[in-house]
C-alpha cells in the first residue's frame, strides 16, 4: 500500500508540473482549462505534499485512472449556427485532455463538426457531452473526406482509437442523417455498384477499453456504431434513434451496433429505434454480453452476417443476450450467414438468447444461411459454409406479425455446413393467423427440443 501511495503522489506532482506549462500555451477563443480542486486550491509549491496525504483517498475508475472530479477540465466555445465548425477547437481540447483530463461540452450548447477527425492517439481521456455534438451535412465534403474501411465499404466522420476512453453525459451526438437518407433514397448499400457512401456516426479502431454512457446517438447517416479491431467496448444506458421526417425516405442501414475483429462487446440498458439491425456483431466478434436491450422497428438482434468475403474465414462465438424486447420489427433473434458462388466460410458457436420478448415481429426466431438477396436455386447450388453450433433460444415469448403465417421460428440450415447443438426451450409465440404456431427446422443435426416441421410443410 505504501509504495502505491508514493506512485500516486509522483503521478500527481507530474500532473501539476504540466499544468504550469499549460498556462503559457495559446488557448483558442472561448476555451478554458480548469484544474481539479485538489491541485487548484493549493499553492503549487505544496501540491506534492498535499498529494501524498490525499493519495490514499483518491478514487479510481474501472481502469484504475482518475475519476471525473480529479481531472483537469477543458471547455471550448460553442457553435453559433449549423455552419460554424468547431472541429479544430474540439481536436485541441481532446489533445489537451489526453492523458488524464476531461473535455466538457456544455448543456444547452451545440458544437458542430464539419471536418474529419483522427482521434486514434488517445490514452486515458474522458469526453463529457451534456450539450449536442452535431455533424455538418455537407455531403459533398464528407464523401470526399472521410475514413474508409473496405468491410462493406464503410466510411466515417472520425476514428476513435487508443486506450481508456470514456464518452458520457446527458447530451446528444447527432449525425444529421436526414439529408443523407434523402440522397440515398432508392439505393442499396450491399449493391456492388453503389457509390453513395454514408458516414458511420461512431467508430473505434484499435481501441481498448471504451465506455459510452448516458448519451443519445441520433440520426446516423448509416450504421450508428462500428467497432473495428477493438477490445472491451461497453455501452450502458444509451439511446439510439434514427427517425426520418420525410415520408418517402427511410433511415436505411442505421444499425445500432456492428463490429469487426472485436473481443469483448457489452451493451446494457439500451434502447434502439432505427431502420435496420438493432445489434449485429459481424466477423470475428467474441465474448459478447447484451442485457436489457429494447429495440423498436428494427431488423432484430443478429449474429452476423458473416461469411461474406471469398476465401476469408469468419467467426462469432461466446455470446449471451438476455432480457431483450423487440417490437414492430422484421426479425427477433437471428443468425445470418452468406451463401453464393463467391463467398467465405466460418462458424457461429456458443450463443444464448434468453428471456426474449417479441411483439408484432415478422420473424421472431430466424436462422438464415441464404443471406444476402440470393434466390433459392443459387443458395441451393452454392450453400453457405458457415457452421452454426451450440445456439440456445430460451424463453422466447410474445407475438409475431403474421407475415410468415403461423411460422414463428425458421431454422433452415445450410446443406453445405454443420448445424448442431441448436436448442429451443419455453417458446411461446403466437401468430395473429391463429392456430398452433409452427417451428421450421431443416438440415439440423439432433433434437432441437421442440416439435418442428420441414420448411416444405410450413405455411408460407
Ligand atoms: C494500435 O495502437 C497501439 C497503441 O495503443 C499502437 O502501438 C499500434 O501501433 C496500433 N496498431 C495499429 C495497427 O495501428
Ligand atoms: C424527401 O426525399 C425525397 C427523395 O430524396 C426528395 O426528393 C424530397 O425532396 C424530400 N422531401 C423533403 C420534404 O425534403
Ligand atoms: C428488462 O429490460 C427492460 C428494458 O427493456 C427493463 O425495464 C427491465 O427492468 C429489465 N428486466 C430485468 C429483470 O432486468
Ligand atoms: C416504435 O416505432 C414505430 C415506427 O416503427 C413508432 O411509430 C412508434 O412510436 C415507436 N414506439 C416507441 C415506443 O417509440
Ligand atoms: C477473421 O479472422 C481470421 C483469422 O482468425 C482472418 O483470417 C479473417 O480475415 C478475419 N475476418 C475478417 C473479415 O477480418
Ligand atoms: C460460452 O459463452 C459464455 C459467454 O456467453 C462463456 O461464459 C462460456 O464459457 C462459453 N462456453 C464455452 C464452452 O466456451
Ligand atoms: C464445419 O464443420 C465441418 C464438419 O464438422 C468441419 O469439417 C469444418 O472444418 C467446419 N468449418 C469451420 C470453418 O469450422
Amino acid at each position: 500500500m505504501k509504495s502505491l501511495g508514493f506512485f500516486f503522489s509522483l503521478a500527481a506532482s507530474l500532473a501539476s508540473a504540466s499544468a504550469i506549462a499549460i498556462e503559457h500555451d495559446v488557448i483558442p477563443t472561448g476555451a478554458s482549462i480548469s484544474l481539479p480542486r485538489s491541485e487548484a486550491l493549493l499553492p503549487r509549491s505544496s501540491s506534492s505534499t498535499f498529494s501524498r496525504n490525499s493519495a490514499h483517498h483518491k478514487q479510481k475508475d474501472n481502469w484504475g485512472n482518475a475519476v471525473e472530479k480529479d481531472r483537469k477540465k477543458i471547455t471550448i466555445r460553442a457553435s453559433k449556427n449549423d455552419r460554424d465548425d468547431i472541429s479544430d477547437d474540439f481536436l485541441w481540447a481532446i489533445k489537451k485532455a489526453n492523458h488524464g483530463g476531461l473535455v466538457h461540452l456544455q448543456k444547452g450548447k451545440k458544437y458542430v463538426i464539419g471536418k474529419k477527425l483522427d482521434l486514434s492517439f488517445l490514452k486515458d481521456v474522458y469526453v463529457k457531452i451534456d450539450g449536442e455534438l452535431k455533424f455538418s451535412n455537407d455531403i459533398e465534403y464528407w464523401q470526399a473526406n472521410n475514413f474508409y474501411y473496405s468491410f462493406q465499404k464503410s466510411i466515417t466522420f472520425w476514428v476513435w482509437g487508443g486506450k481508456d476512453i470514456k464518452i458520457y453525459g446527458s447530451g446528444v451526438i447527432n449525425g444529421n442523417g436526414q439529408a443523407w437518407w434523402d440522397g440515398f433514397s432508392g439505393a442499396e448499400i450491399l449493391d456492388p455498384n453503389n457509390k453513395y457512401y454514408r458516414p458511420i456516426l461512431f467508430l473505434t479502431d484499435n481501441a481498448t477499453n471504451v465506455e459510452v454512457n448516458g448519451l443519445h446517438l441520433k440520426d446516423s447517416p448509416c450504421w450508428t456504431n462500428f467497432f473495428v479491431r477493438s477490445n472491451n467496448i461497453v455501452f450502458d444506458d444509451v439511446y439510439i434513434s434514427a427517425v426520418s421526417t420525410n415520408a418517402s425516405t427511410l433511415p436505411k442501414n442505421t444499425d445500432g451496433f456492428d463490429s469487426l475483429n472485436v473481443d469483448g462487446l457489452t451493451v446494457l440498458n439500451t434502447r434502439v429505434n432505427v431502420g435496420d439491425d438493432c445489434f449485429s456483431p459481424k466477423p470475428n466478434t467474441t465474448n459478447i454480453l447484451v442485457r436489457n436491450l429494447w429495440c423498436n422497428g428494427t431488423h432484430g438482434v443478429s449474429m452476423g452476417s458473416i461469411g461474406q468475403y471469398p476465401g476469408v474465414q469468419d467467426y462469432i462465438s461466446n455470446a449471451h443476450l438476455e432480457n431483450i424486447t423487440l417490437l414492430n420489427g422484421e426479425n427477433g433473434a437471428r443468425l445470418k450467414a452468406w451463401a453464393g458462388p463467391d463467398v467465405g466460410y466460418g462458424f457461429i458457436d456458443n450463443i444464448t438468447y434468453k428471456n426474449i420478448h417479441v411483439e408484432n415481429t415478422d420473424h421472431p426466431i430466424v436462422l438464415d444461411q441464404c443471406y444476402f438477396n440470393i434466390d433459392a436455386a443459387a443458395c441451393a447450388a452454392y450453400p453457405s459454409r458457415v457452421n452454426i453450433t451450440n445456439v440456445r433460444f430460451l424463453n422466447v415469448h410474445g407475438t409475431s406479425s403474421g407475415k410468415a403465417g403461423r411460422v414463428v421460428a425458421d431454422l433452415t440450415c445450410s446443406p453445405g455446413a454443420t448445424c448442431n447443438g441448436i436448442h429451443l426451450e419455453d417458446i411461446d409465440i403466437t401468430s395473429p393467423k391463429g392456430g398452433p404456431s409452427q417451428v421450421v427446422c431443416d438440415n439440423i443435426e439432433g433434437d432441437i427440443g421442440v416439435e418442428c416441421i420441414p420448411g416444405s410443410e410450413a405455411d408460407d
